[in-house]
């Protein structure tokens, strides 16, 4: 790809703005020469403005959500993109969520720019499991951990039941929910079925992954031995 080309795609500026940092002598390689646009340099031996290029496509990071962002890019809100590089959100293609966190909802979420990485995580194949901890209104009852279980909890609006997801009671008020599929505000839904309403809501794992002490609003990228740990769900 043409280095224009490559470094417009990371979301540096358009194209015509690219080639007239080249022409402002901005763009280099790691030794400090002036690189010119057709140019044939690796993506890790380019600076701009002396600094290294954000990480090429095929990039996966994780991002601990503070409550009160939410997962979409037009939402008038805070939005995730706003914890990340600004340029980030000019990215081609573009940065999306693996899935969605409510906004009042805290914790993991992964973010990718590769669709096909996206759909293996998302499939309900994978069968990865996410577990989150709800801090709830009401005592529980001791028959939530039976219905989750069961297969067959129908919420209102959906035509299919649910897969079975697993409840530990970690206090009277306070659980921890493990579930293998992502429906519209599931957790707050399957507490509203059994008569409950829930206060706050944190995901801390997804497959082999969890937040290993980044506060919220941190990210860091993924490498290959996250993505392996991503698909081990026997961590
Ligand atoms: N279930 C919910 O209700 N909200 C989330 O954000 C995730 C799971």
């Amino acid at each position: 790809m043409k280095l224009v080309k490559l470094i417009a795609n990371l979301g540096y500026g358009s194209r015509k703005q690219v080639a007239l940092m080249f022409r402002e002598g901005r763009i280099t390689d790691a030794a400090g020469e002036v690189l010119y646009a057709d140019d044939a340099v690796g993506h890790a031996d380019v600076r701009v403005d002396g600094e290294p290029l954000d990480p090429p496509q095929g990039l996966l990071l994780l991002l601990h959500k503070p409550v009160g962002y939410t997962c979409s890019t037009k939402d008038p809100g805070r939005v995730v993109y706003d914890l990340l590089p600004p340029r980030f959100r000019l990215r081609n293609p573009s940065l999306s969520t693996v899935g969605r966190l409510d906004r009042d909802t805290s914790g993991l979420l992964l973010m990718t720019d590769d669709g096909a990485l996206l759909h293996r995580i998302t499939s309900p194949k994978a069968m990865l499991p996410k577990i989150y901890e709800a801090a709830l209104a009401e005592d529980l009852r001791g028959d939530e951990a039976a219905i989750f279980a069961s297969g067959t909890l129908m919420l209102e609006s959906e035509k299919t039941p649910l897969a079975p997801a697993g409840l530990e009671v970690l206090e009277p008020r306070r659980a921890q929910v493990t579930l293998v599929e992502g429906r519209y505000h599931q957790i707050r839904r399957m507490f509203a079925a059994v008569g409950n309403h829930v206060h706050s809501l944190h995901r801390h794992r997804l497959g082999g992954l969890g937040l290993d002490g980044l506060a919220p609003g941190e990210w860091r990228l993924l490498g290959d031995a996250d993505r392996a740990r991503l698909f081990d769900t026997t961590l």
